[in-house]
């Protein structure tokens, strides 16, 4: 059984403060970052949770606060569309908050999924080392400043589902994944560059998210049935903003 540091687990009410707490963290971050290294690097989440997150960084509330030109945005994965597709997980965060805020154009690496999956996942790895080797020239592993996750019922996180090849992935910085019970293929950051982030934020709402919230969380080790359970930063932080419906099996 691998022993487990007990994460941070935060539960607010409701899904707005949910979406609060975390732009207070992502401002929070982005300001630690910049201020020692001159750059915030953050992998955004994909699915329906953060989008709430993303709108209210688009708010002059918070958008006045990040200086935007340093701060660099990554896709944690993608579906197997192209941009402007209604399933793109850029197009979400494209409409929510990239196209609000001034971040140069330069600074919004994204997985360019329209080149197919294979071809998506070797172009985004040869970004990325591009990107965080240029930094620093013996990197073995990119370390995001902040990776979003969310949860799916089924255990996922990222593109990292259940019983596929790419949980087993230690060198590859980003796969292409054929992913059965979808009939359709994703392209996926790794575990190893998950677990090399400084900080990792799970962002998990709704009542139909609690059965999995506690499994993951007070169930057995079983990371190939439940991929979430992977997650475990080698030195990095890791905290669970749950909101309350979420959150309600955790101590049954
Ligand atoms: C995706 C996401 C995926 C998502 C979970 C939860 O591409 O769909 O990366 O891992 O985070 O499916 O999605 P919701 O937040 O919409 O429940």
């Amino acid at each position: 059984m691998i022993s487990k540091p007990n994460p941070t687990i935060v539960i607010l009410p409701d899904r707005a403060a949910l979406a609060r707490d975390a732009a207070r963290r992502f401002v929070t971050l982005a300001h630690t970052a910049i201020e020692s290294r001159g750059r915030f690097t953050v992998a955004l989440s994909g699915g329906s949770t953060p989008r709430d997150l993303y709108a209210l960084l688009a708010m002059p509330e918070f958008a006045t606060q990040v200086d935007w030109t340093r701060v660099h945005f990554f896709g944690g994965d993608e579906r197997a569309v192209p941009p402007d597709h209604p399933d793109s997980n850029y197009r979400m965060a494209r409409e929510a908050l990239l196209s609000k805020i001034s971040v140069p154009d330069p600074n919004v690496h994204r997985i360019h999924a329209e080149l197919g999956p294979d071809d998506a996942a070797r172009e985004y790895e040869i970004e990325l080392r591009n990107f965080f080797q240029s930094q620093d020239t013996q990197v073995n592993l990119p370390s995001f400043d902040l990776i979003l996750l969310g949860l799916g019922t089924d255990g996922h996180t990222a593109s990292l589902f259940p019983h596929t090849r790419v949980l087993d992935e230690t060198e590859r910085w980003v796969a292409a994944v054929y992913v059965e019970k979808l009939g359709t293929h994703r392209i996926t950051l790794t575990v190893p560059v998950i677990n090399a982030a400084k900080n990792i934020v799970w962002l998990v709402a709704g009542a139909d998210k609690a059965d999995i919230v506690r499994t993951v969380l007070r169930g057995a080790d079983r990371p190939d049935d439940l991929p979430a359970q992977h997650i475990q930063p080698v030195n990095g932080n890791i905290v669970w903003l749950l909101d309350q419906a979420a959150s309600i099996k955790l101590n049954e």
